[in-house]
């Protein structure tokens, strides 16, 4: 852990710390390394925002934090430090308790979310009933409310409706309401945006963008996309391949990326390019386990001293990489 982070887990500003965390999935007799040593911190009211293409560990990261990794999946070292509890050590009943309340959570794909067979206002209704004590006729005005704020046409009619008869838009707004129907400090949300044209993202994004400035909430939004997240993050963390390559504000990012990854995920948004569509697993030699930085294979850059795991190198209070290119500059 840096000086930088250290000074920072003890700003009352911190709500989130993710320090040095390091977790395996098991698959038969083979162990795949798909987090290594990821440390970053999200503050109260801002928007942080994990960018890296398909298999680089982001979503396993975001399940780590309220602790929703599947069974084969060990964490190996590592604290999530959540207003200063360590909820790697939470017992299940704190889990619960801090699951939708606390922390909420909205994945790719709102339809495999939400029950069939429920209508969809029930369901938003469901999730306050669990978290606060009020009866059930309160909790539906309350969902209602929420279907509202959530820009759902109709709310009054769409409450009624089962996900079926929803768009995939108007679908993911139903989630992100059940995900903040009981105000949690955190929303952490896993490519939220990836299945809806172009229109539809620019809509949730704004929604996202709204429910962090009106209700001071700390996002923590996933995308492969670096375009996508230039208008809502504060701060930008760049994985590739389980590991960290580089960490800054938006602006910094965007003006003036770093990281040969960042420069090259810059330009696969400029040009539209979908980074998802690369390998969808990393061949095991370039997994984090392996010696030496993990982009060597694809860096134009690369040289004899990148056979060795590059350190992490401040370049200013705020931002750091991990790349040999920056060694004479910290
Ligand atoms: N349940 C699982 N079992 C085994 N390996 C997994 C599992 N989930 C993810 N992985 C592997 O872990 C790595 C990171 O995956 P993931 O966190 O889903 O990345 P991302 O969200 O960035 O696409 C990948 O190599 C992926 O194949
Ligand atoms: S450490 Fe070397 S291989 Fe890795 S990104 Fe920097 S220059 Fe490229
Ligand atoms: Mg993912």
């Amino acid at each position: 852990m840096t000086l930088t982070m250290i000074e920072r887990k003890n700003s009352s500003k911190l709500l989130l710390s993710v320090q040095n965390l390091k977790i395996q999935y098991r698959k038969k007799n083979e162990y795949i390394e798909a987090v290594e040593d990821v440390s970053f911190n999200i503050d109260r009211g801002k928007v942080v925002a994990l960018v890296g293409e398909s298999g680089s560990g982001k979503t396993t990261t975001a399940l780590a934090i309220p602790n929703l990794l599947p069974a084969n999946a060990i964490i190996k070292e590592g604290v999530i430090l959540y207003k200063g509890k360590n909820l790697i050590q939470a017992t299940h009943e704190e889990l619960r308790a801090i699951r939708g309340k606390e922390i909420g959570m909205v994945f790719q794909d709102p339809t495999s979310f939400l029950d069939p067979l429920m209508r969809v206002g029930d369901q938003v209704a469901e999730v306050i009933v669990k978290h606060e004590s009020i009866k059930k006729k309160e909790a539906i005005l309350k969902a209602k409310n929420i279907l509202e704020k959530m820009r759902v046409t109709e709310p009054e009619r769409i409450y009624y409706y089962y996900p079926h008869q929803l768009s995939g838009g108007m679908a993911q707004r139903v989630v992100i309401g059940m995900a903040i129907a009981c105000q949690p400090s955190l929303l952490i949300a896993d490519e939220p945006t990836s299945n809806l044209d172009l229109t539809v993202q620019a809509q949730i994004l704004n929604l996202l963008k709204a429910l962090n400035h009106e209700l001071g909430m700390s996002i923590l939004l996933i995308s492969h996309d670096l375009g996508v997240v230039s208008g809502i993050a504060d701060r930008v963390v760049i994985m590739y391949a389980g590991r960290i390559m580089e960490e800054g504000d938006v602006h910094s990012i965007f003006k003036n990326p770093r990281h040969p990854y960042t420069r090259a995920l810059l330009v696969a948004s400029e040009l539209g390019e979908d980074m998802v569509k690369q390998q969808n697993d990393f061949p095991s030699d370039l997994l984090s386990s392996s010696s030496g930085c993990c982009y060597r294979h694809k860096c134009p850059y690369v040289m004899e001293r990148c056979k060795e795991n590059p350190i992490e190198i401040l370049l200013d209070q705020d931002s750091r990489v991990y790349c040999w290119l920056y060694s004479n500059e910290s």
